[in-house]
């Protein structure tokens, strides 16, 4: 490649990865700012669906002393200290480092950072909500098995729509 191309090369890779350079700087704003809508029997009371679940307490689940026996195999620390457990107790490393963590498995765990898409004019459109780093679940099930695995200490199984049933929280339609 000449002096040229390679420029060229350059900018045209500068352009393919902007948008996830945006996506990147998306922040966590937490469970509360997600429920001044997601709460209302016409939103589908999704804020509440999730605090009734599992998921809500999967941070309280690490401050056990039966976490920390679990996390004393895996490398000695703390449960609730241990990035090994909160990677799928809370979520990425930004979402731990949070003030949000004691949420646990929370809605932008799954839904990614909500900064750039919660508002109502964007939420509103669903393409524009995922241009603005909202998560498009492609396969649900493949999504759920990032977590629930092999990898955790306790697994035994998952069956996947008997879970999805457990955690559903869908707008009411019409
Ligand atoms: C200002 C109000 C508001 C806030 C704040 C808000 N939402 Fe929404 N959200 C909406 C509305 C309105 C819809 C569209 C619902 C519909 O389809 O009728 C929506 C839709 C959604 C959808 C469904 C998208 C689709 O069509 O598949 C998800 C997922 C979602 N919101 C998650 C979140 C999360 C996570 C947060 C917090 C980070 C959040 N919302 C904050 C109002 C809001
Ligand atoms: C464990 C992951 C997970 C958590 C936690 C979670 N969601 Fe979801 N949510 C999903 C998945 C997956 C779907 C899509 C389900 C499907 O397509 O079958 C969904 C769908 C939705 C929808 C769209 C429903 C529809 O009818 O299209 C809304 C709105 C929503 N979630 C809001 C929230 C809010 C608000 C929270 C927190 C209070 C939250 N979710 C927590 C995984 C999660
Ligand atoms: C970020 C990791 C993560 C993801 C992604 C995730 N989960 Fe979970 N889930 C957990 C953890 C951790 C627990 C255990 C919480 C506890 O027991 O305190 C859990 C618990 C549950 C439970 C309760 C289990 C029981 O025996 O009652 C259900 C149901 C569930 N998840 C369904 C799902 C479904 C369906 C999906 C995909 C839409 C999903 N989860 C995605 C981490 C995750
Ligand atoms: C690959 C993801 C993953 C990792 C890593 C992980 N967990 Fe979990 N954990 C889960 C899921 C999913 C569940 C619920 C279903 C199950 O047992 O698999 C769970 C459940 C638990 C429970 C049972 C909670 C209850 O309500 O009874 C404890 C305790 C626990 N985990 C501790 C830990 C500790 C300690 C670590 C770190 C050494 C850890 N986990 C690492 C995903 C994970």
């Amino acid at each position: 490649m000449n002096y040229k191309t390679t420029l060229l090369t350059l900018i045209i890779a500068a352009f393919l990865v902007l948008p996830s350079n945006l996506r990147a700087q998306a922040k966590y704003v937490g469970t509360k700012s997600c429920s001044m809508c997601h709460k209302t029997e016409k939103q589908g009371q999704q804020f509440k669906i999730w605090q009734d679940s599992k998921h809500s307490q999967a941070y309280k689940a690490l401050l056990t002393a039966k976490a920390d026996e679990i996390s004393a195999k895996k490398g000695g620390k703390k449960a609730a200290e241990n990035p090994e457990c909160l990677k799928c107790h809370v979520g990425d490393a930004s979402l731990i480092a949070s003030a949000f963590k004691e949420d646990g498995v929370q809605c932008e765990t799954c839904h990614g950072a909500g900064s750039e898409y919660k508002a109502m004019s964007v939420m509103k459109n669903k393409a524009e909500s995922i241009k603005k780093g909202m998560t498009e679940f492609k396969d649900v099930e493949k999504f759920c098995t990032t977590c629930h695995n092999s990898n955790s200490p306790t697994f035994k199984e998952f069956k996947f729509s008997e879970m999805l049933k457990k955690i559903a929280h869908p707008t009411p339609k019409g």
